[in-house]
């Protein structure tokens, strides 16, 4: 099991310590929400923040990128330093062209799905994915609630992944708690995004241990 600490969650005006307190404590991703106010309904931070972040930090910084047509932005992103950039499929015209893009310039790519939208929407392109994200909130915000079949839609593409013999990661986000993670890593998921139920149970390393026990 792999956490991904979600930094909208973080103390913004003290990112430097908070990357510093991640590493320390022995996480190795990080989860940057990267929000336009037009795929969705806030606004957070772009390259140049995640460029500054780069020189603070060397953990692997998984980007979710709510952003409309994040074609426009593959280089930026990967410019500054992102490991993982991952768009929406409801935010791509062309989704294979964006995927093929993110993979030429050296970064993994990655597509999210909204809660409603088909798992079918991704099944042609899955060799070609490192990691699935399965988006169990409506995106936009942090410290919501948990929407109940997203977990059916992890098993459904486990069994989409081993079929078709690929090795793609399973990323859920949104409302995922120390309470739900043992069943949502049972049930396929290998990456946990937590937002609001790790940043607010501080110290970063007991957090962590907690997510580890309840996923054993
Ligand atoms: C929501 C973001 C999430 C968010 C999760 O649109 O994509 O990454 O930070 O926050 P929690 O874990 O509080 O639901
Ligand atoms: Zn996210």
């Amino acid at each position: 099991m792999i956490l991904s600490p979600s930094m909208l969650s973080s103390d913004f005006a003290n990112m430097e310590n908070e990357l510093k307190a991640l590493e320390k404590a022995g996480l190795e991703w990080v989860h940057l929400d990267i929000m336009d106010g037009v795929f969705v309904p806030n606004i957070t931070f772009g390259p140049p923040i995640i460029k500054a972040m780069r020189q603070k930090s060397n953990l692997f910084f998984d980007c979710h990128l709510m952003i409309k047509d994040p074609g426009r932005y593959i280089t930026d992103f990967a410019n500054a330093g992102a490991d993982l950039i991952c768009v929406h499929a409801e935010a791509c015209d062309h989704l294979e062209r964006v995927c093929s893009q993110i993979a030429e310039t050296g970064k993994k790519p990655a597509v999210a799905l909204n809660p409603h939208t088909p798992l079918e929407t991704i099944k042609y392109l899955l060799p070609q994915l490192h990691m699935v994200l399965i988006m169990s909130v409506n995106p936009g915000f942090g410290g919501q609630k948990f929407i109940p079949f997203c977990l059916d839609k992890v098993k459904e593409l486990k069994k989409m992944i081993v079929d078709a013999g690929a090795d793609t990661l399973i990323q859920i986000d949104g409302g995922v708690t120390a309470e739900n993670a043992g069943e949502l890593t049972a049930a396929g998921v290998d990456v946990l995004v937590s937002g609001s139920a790790f940043f607010g149970y501080p110290p970063y390393a007991e957090r962590l241990k907690t997510f580890q026990e309840a996923c054993k």
